[in-house]
């Protein structure tokens, strides 16, 4: 199958996307991604690439949070490498990313962009995007509800960016991608390997930067645990589940009375279904 050419608009855009991106069994990831398995076909860099420039386009309009889409300035689908091992996720665009339309542009991302060039990496070696694309008006936590609704857009990003990496920037996107009400100050600093979609990934939690902004201590805690990124970055791969076979859907028939058939003849018909 080619993940390339013009998308059509509308319903059906959606729909053509839909069906390249998560073909067959893999659609609808439930909160909790991991276990999740697909046959999804392997993309080019820059197959993924342009995929996620569609993914782009399709969030540009997103209205499903009437409240967030009429409040925003921009909406921040995230920026970066397409083709990171390592990938950030933090919570929602502030107001500076609101009006930039990037994210982590205001002062937790200039703390973020110091710590990585502490472990000797740019901001163009990451790719960096947020649990939601819209920013919640005031810097309010963002609604269970608007997490449900933008979630697919994140997990699209992440099986088209496919990284070695993902960084789960506090709470909201290391609760959403673990699918578990623990919380950062006990998952910080264990990277573990999880299914998230069709891929397995090493999933590693630190500390938001806004946290540690104004207190010393966690910064020094953020500053530990980013020490462990490049060590994570050197470790092979994990290795990817098996893919699921696709499974023809059952065609069930009103049998005639059948005529006997010997167990061997059986056996051949069912073997020549594989
Ligand atoms: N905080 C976030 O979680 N994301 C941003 O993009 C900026 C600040």
């Amino acid at each position: 199958m080619s993940y390339l050419g013009p998308a059509p608009v509308g319903d059906a855009g959606r729909e053509w996307l839909w069906e390249r991106l998560y073909p067959r069994n893999v659609r609808g990831y439930p909160a909790s991604a991991s276990g999740v398995r697909s046959t999804i076909e392997p993309m080019s860099a820059d197959e993924r690439r342009e995929e996620l420039k569609v993914l782009l386009q399709e969030a540009r309009g997103c209205t499903r949070c009437p409240q967030l889409a009429s409040t925003r300035a921009t909406v921040v689908f995230g920026a970066g490498n397409a083709d990171a091992d390592l990938m950030f996720v933090g919570e929602a665009p502030g107001a500076n990313e609101d009006k930039q339309g990037l994210p982590f542009v205001g002062s937790a991302g200039k703390l973020l962009e110091k710590l990585l060039g502490e472990i000797g990496l740019a901001r163009a070696d990451v790719f960096i995007a947020n649990v939601l694309k819209c920013r919640p008006p005031g810097n309010r936590d963002p609604h269970p509800t608007e997490i449900e609704a933008c979630q697919d857009y994140l997990w699209r990003q992440i099986d088209l960016i496919q990284p070695l990496v993902l960084c789960t920037l506090g709470n909201f996107s290391t609760k959403l991608l673990r699918g578990d009400p623990t919380g950062i100050t006990r998952l910080h600093g264990s990277a573990e390997v999880r299914v998230i979609g069709p891929r397995a990934v090493r999933l590693y939690p630190i500390y938001h930067p806004a946290a540690a902004l104004y207190t010393p201590s966690m910064l020094d805690t953020l500053r530990a645990d980013f020490a462990r990124i490049p060590g994570l970055l050197a470790q092979p791969a994990p290795d990817q589940p098996e893919p699921v076979p696709e499974v023809e859907p059952e065609v069930v028939q009103v049998a005639a009375a059948e005529p006997e058939v010997e167990e061997s003849v059986r056996e051949a018909d069912q073997l020549g279904l594989f």
